[in-house]
């Protein structure tokens, strides 16, 4: 077996994708690339199985002089800037990075004639929905700059499938929970997501939670999000590589398909965690939708997928990491 490439493998997902890749191929090597921006060098494991390459994936001739030296055959590409507010902030670090780090890479990958890709994409790209749950033919309507990157990024990918590349998209929703082993986890620094912000909370590492407006139309009044764990993720990630062998071209939402409120989420993490968590309720944020959950119905069709863990197990593994944390 050639090897594949994994860009931004030392982040949140990518790493627990690595593990699990180790785990199901016996043979391959990683050619693991992250620039550690945001990444931890030490949530990849010592193996001979990984070279580790601290460069940016968007400069063209580092991803040229990868293809050449490596015999590489596909690429799973996590690498992005991934933080929704800093985009409206920063748009063009995350237009830098998503996009034209994105298509240098591309472009690297088919001087090289590595047509093979699966793409972390974003529900971030559907927008506002205009129902729920949200189906893959769902028109995109991304509001925010960082979800316009992941749509541009699709799109060229689409084009690139015009002319002979093999890929999937995998639009997720929101990654969370840990590797069972609380060797890997989610360390982000500044912390947006909600499972970790409400076990910090519970380990008194803060000192109350905020909660983005109580009078939504839901049953409680908060948005409702959709969680999928992180290990799931990685898993379709494997299931999709296996597609590009038979030259797959799709994009499939990553989600549970069932909602859970903001409160919901906290009343579980108070219960898994046997601690209390101080909230505080501030108003709505500009631009969050009421609810976003996905249909995965293609993702069991057309890959086999079906996520394992369930919100409370999310919350179980999230809790072993946050309680006793690597880096
Ligand atoms: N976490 C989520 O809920 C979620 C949801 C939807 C989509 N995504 C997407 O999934 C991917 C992974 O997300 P994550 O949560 O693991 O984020 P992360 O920030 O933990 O991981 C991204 C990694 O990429 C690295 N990186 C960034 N730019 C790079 C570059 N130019 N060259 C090399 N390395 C670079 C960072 O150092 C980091 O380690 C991202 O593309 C993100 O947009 C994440």
């Amino acid at each position: 077996m050639s090897n594949i490439l994994v860009t931004g493998a030392a982040g949140y997902i990518g790493s627990h994708f690595v593990r699990r890749f180790l785990n199901a191929k016996s043979a391959g090597q990683v050619i693991a690339v992250d620039n550690l921006s945001v990444g931890h060098r030490e949530s990849l494991p010592d193996t001979e199985r990984i070279h580790f390459f601290e460069n940016d994936i968007g400069d063209l001739e580092f991803a040229r002089s990868l293809f050449r030296k490596h015999d590489i055959s596909a690429v799973v590409h996590f690498a992005a800037s991934a933080y929704v507010g800093e985009s409206q902030e920063q748009p063009f670090k995350y237009f830098d990075n998503n996009v034209i780090g994105a298509i240098n890479l591309f472009k690297a990958m088919d001087e090289a004639g590595v047509k093979k890709i699966v793409f972390s994409s974003s529900c971030a790209t559907y927008g506002n929905p205009n129902y729920c749950p949200i189906d893959e033919d769902h028109p995109q309507k991304p509001v925010s700059v960082y979800g316009n990157t992941k749509y541009i990024a699709e799109k060229a990918i689409q084009a690139l499938a015009t002319t002979g590349w093999s890929y999937v998209s995998l639009r997720y929703f929101n990654a969370s929970g840990c590797d069972d082993s609380g060797e890997i986890g989610e360390s982000h620094d500044p912390e947006t997501h909600l499972i970790p912000l409400a076990l910090q909370t519970a380990l008194k590492k803060r000192e109350v939670l905020s909660i983005f407006g109580d009078d939504y139309e839901t049953e409680d009044g908060t948005c409702v999000r959709d969680y999928v764990h992180v290990n799931d993720i990685a898993d379709a990630h494997l299931l999709a590589f296996d597609k590009l062998e038979s030259g797959a071209k799709t994009e499939i939402n990553l989600g549970s398909s069932v909602g859970a409120s903001v409160k919901q989420v906290i009343d579980l993490c108070k219960e898994v965690s046997g601690r209390d968590i101080p909230v505080k309720v501030c108003p709505r944020r500009a631009g969050d939708a009421v609810a976003l959950f996905a249909d995965h119905k293609r993702a069991t069709e057309v890959i086999g997928w079906t996520p394992k863990y369930d919100l409370r197990s999310i919350i179980e593994t999230a809790w072993n990491w946050e309680s006793n944390r690597k880096y």
